[in-house]
């Protein structure tokens, strides 16, 4: 029965872990973007971003964390012949990395706090993908187990590798786009007000 328990609470634990992930990772692209903005809107912002990335890291994504961890290690006591098997091994590798990714971002959130972090909202958005790909391999580690099917896995992964640079080039486009659009309509309508004066 305990078994049961901490693999529920463990999956719990995912889905709270993950959220947290997610948003941080969004969070500094908004908080990098900031610098974009006149005074005094970008200090305000950014003072803003880093209480909510605080309170994000803290109170959701470390304790997610810890309850995913303490799970499974209530799942590996009541079951420790699973310790031997080669997919556990494996899904312990990818989640040796995502946890180097977890601690990564809490420095990355520190630096953005003291303004030493130098990274662009691109490169944040670019970095949020890692995580996703981390889930989708570790999730069908535990579901499949030692039959996971490695072909469709691979093509899955780089499916979304190029779904995602993609996706990532054609949002920069747009976003490109839309600035010079809108610095052309301002330039008109300055135009427009000048024209105006002078003809009164
Ligand atoms: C801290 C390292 C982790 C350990 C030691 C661990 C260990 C385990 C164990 C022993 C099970 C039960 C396996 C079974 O007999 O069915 C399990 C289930 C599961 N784990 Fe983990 N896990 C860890 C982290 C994670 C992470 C980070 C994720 C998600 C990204 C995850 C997703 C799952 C899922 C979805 C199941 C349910 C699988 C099923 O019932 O079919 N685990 N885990």
């Amino acid at each position: 029965m305990a078994y049961f328990w901490f693999k529920a609470f463990h999956i719990i634990g995912v889905v709270v872990w993950f959220a947290g992930l997610f948003y941080l990772v969004r969070l500094f692209v908004y908080h990098a973007e900031a610098s974009q903005e006149p005074e005094p809107a970008q200090t305000i912002l950014k003072n803003q971003y880093q209480i909510m990335e605080k309170r994000l890291y803290n109170i959701i994504t470390m304790p997610g964390m810890v309850v995913t961890v303490a799970m499974a290690i209530g799942l590996l006591t009541t079951e420790p012949g699973v310790l031997k098997s080669g997919w556990m091994h494996i899904k312990l590798a990818f989640v040796a990395v995502l946890l180097v990714y977890h601690f990564y971002c809490g420095r990355l959130m520190g630096q953005l706090e003291k303004g030493q972090c130098n990274w662009s909202g691109q490169q944040f958005r670019a970095l949020n993908e890692a995580p996703t790909l981390l889930l989708l391999v570790i999730v069908l580690l535990a579901v499949f187990k030692n039959n996971i099917p490695t072909d469709i896995t691979g093509w899955l992964i780089a499916g979304m590798v190029i779904a995602m640079t993609a996706s990532i080039h054609l949002y920069a486009k747009k976003r490109k786009r839309d600035k010079e659009k809108r610095l052309a309509a301002e330039a008109s309508k300055a135009d427009e007000e000048m024209t105006g004066q002078l003809s009164t």
